[in-house]
C-alpha cells in the first residue's frame, strides 16, 4: 500500500496527511544532491559548525516546498537562525527541521537523514504536544517512519519517489546495542557508571555518528542511543527540537523512551531553537536505568 492509501486508511487529519505526503516528496531530490552537491559550503550555521552543501540543499528544498504549499505556518530548521513564518498559512502547524543529520558522514557514503517534528502551533512547546514525528533515512534503501500518535510505520521509496509500506506498527524490542556518544575521558560519573552496566551486561557497541541512523537501528534492534552531558559541555551537544523530541517522539510511539536524565524529554518546554539537551533514547528498561544512576548520584 503507498503511504497516501495509507494515511488515508488510518483516518489522518487531511492537513496532516497532506503535510506529511508533501515532506516524502521531497526525498527524492533531496537524495539526488548526494551526487551532485558534494563537498563543503564554506559557510557555518547558527551552531558555528561547517555547512556541507547537502545541508543547505536540504534545507533549502523543504523550505521552498513548505512555503510553496502554505501547509505551515512555521518553519524552524537547524541551518536557520530565526523560526519563519510563512505568509498567507492555510494551517497553523509549525515544523521543526533538522534537513541533513549525520552531515560528516555524506563524503563517506554512509546512511544520514532527515528528521522532522510537527506541532498544533508555535513549535516552542514541549514534544508531547506534537501532532507527529518522521525520519527520512537515506541508506542503502530510503525509507520513511513516522507517527501520528497511533503507531509507528515504516515506508520504503520506490524509483519514482513513492513510498509502500514497509512495516506497520513499529514496537521496539529488548536488545543490547548501545550507541554511546562523546568522549569516554569526559562521560560524568553517573554516565560512566551506566556505560560500565551496559557493557558488563553485554551491550554491543553501534555508534556511527549519524544520530538518525544509530536510533533507527535501535528502534529495530533494541537498546539505546545517549548524547549525553559530559564535562565542560553540561548540556550536551544534540539539539532539543531539531533531533530529541522528534525522534523521542518516535521511538515513545513505538514502546521505547526518551530523556535527558532526569526527565521525559518530550515535557520539556524549549525556550530557545537552539537549544541543546543531553539525550537517552531507546529501550525503556535503558532509559530507566539512566534516571536511576542519575536521580542517586544527586545530581
Ligand atoms: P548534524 O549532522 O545534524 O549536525 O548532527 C550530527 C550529530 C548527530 O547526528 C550525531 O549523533 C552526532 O552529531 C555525532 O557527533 P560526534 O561526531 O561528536 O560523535
Ligand atoms: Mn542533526
Ligand atoms: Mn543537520
Amino acid at each position: 500500500m503507498n503511504l497516501d492509501n495509507f494515511l488515508r486508511t488510518k483516518g489522518t487529519d487531511e492537513d496532516l496527511a497532506q503535510l506529511i505526503m508533501l515532506l516524502s516528496k521531497q526525498a527524492l531530490d533531496i537524495k539526488a544532491g548526494f551526487l551532485s552537491a558534494r563537498g563543503t559550503a564554506d559557510t557555518k550555521n547558527v551552531y558555528g559548525e561547517t555547512q556541507m552543501a547537502l545541508d543547505k540543499r536540504a534545507d533549502e528544498i523543504l523550505i521552498a516546498a513548505l512555503k510553496a504549499s502554505r501547509l505551515v505556518n512555521w518553519i524552524a530548521t537547524e541551518e536557520q537562525p530565526d523560526i519563519i513564518e510563512v505568509e498567507g498559512a492555510k494551517n497553523p502547524f509549525g515544523v521543526t527541521i533538522d534537513p541533513l543529520d549525520g552531515s560528516s558522514l555524506i563524503d563517506v557514503n554512509l546512511a544520514v537523514g532527515t528528521i522532522v517534528g510537527i506541532y498544533p502551533g508555535h513549535v516552542l512547546e514541549p514534544g508531547n504536544t506534537m501532532l507527529g514525528a518522521l525520519y527520512i533515512l537515506y541508506g542503502p534503501l530510503t525509507t520513511l517512519t513516522y507517527t501520528t500518535g497511533s503507531g509507528v510505520h515504516e515506508f520504503v521509496m520506490h524509483e519514482d519517489g513513492t513510498f509502500t509500506l514497509m512495516q506497520e506498527n513499529l514496537t521496539i524490542p529488548d536488545g543490547k546495542i548501545y550507541a554511546p556518544g562523546a568522549l569516554r575521558k569526559d562521560y560524568l560519573p553517573y554516565h560512566k557508571q551506566f556505560i560500565e552496566q551496559l557493557e558488563l551486561e553485554g551491550y554491543k557497541l553501534r555508534f556511527s555518528g549519524s544520530f538518525v541512523a544509530d536510533v533507527h537501528q535501535i528502534l529495530h534492534k533494541g537498546g539505546m542511543f545517549t548524547y549525553p552531558a559530559f564535562a565542560g559541555k553540561e548540556s550536551g551537544k544534540l539539539r532539543l527540537l531539531f533531533e530529541g523530541t522528534p525522534l523521542g517522539k518516535v521511538v515513545t510511539e513505538a514502546g521505547g523512551a526518551v530523556s535527558n536524565g532526569t526527565v521525559n524529554l518530550l515535557e520539556v518546554k524549549p525556550t530557545a531553537v537552539s537549544n541543546r539537551t543531553p539525550i537517552y533514547i531507546g529501550g525503556r528498561k535503558e532509559i530507566a536505568l539512566i534516571e536511576s544512576y542519575k536521580k542517586n548520584a544527586g545530581t
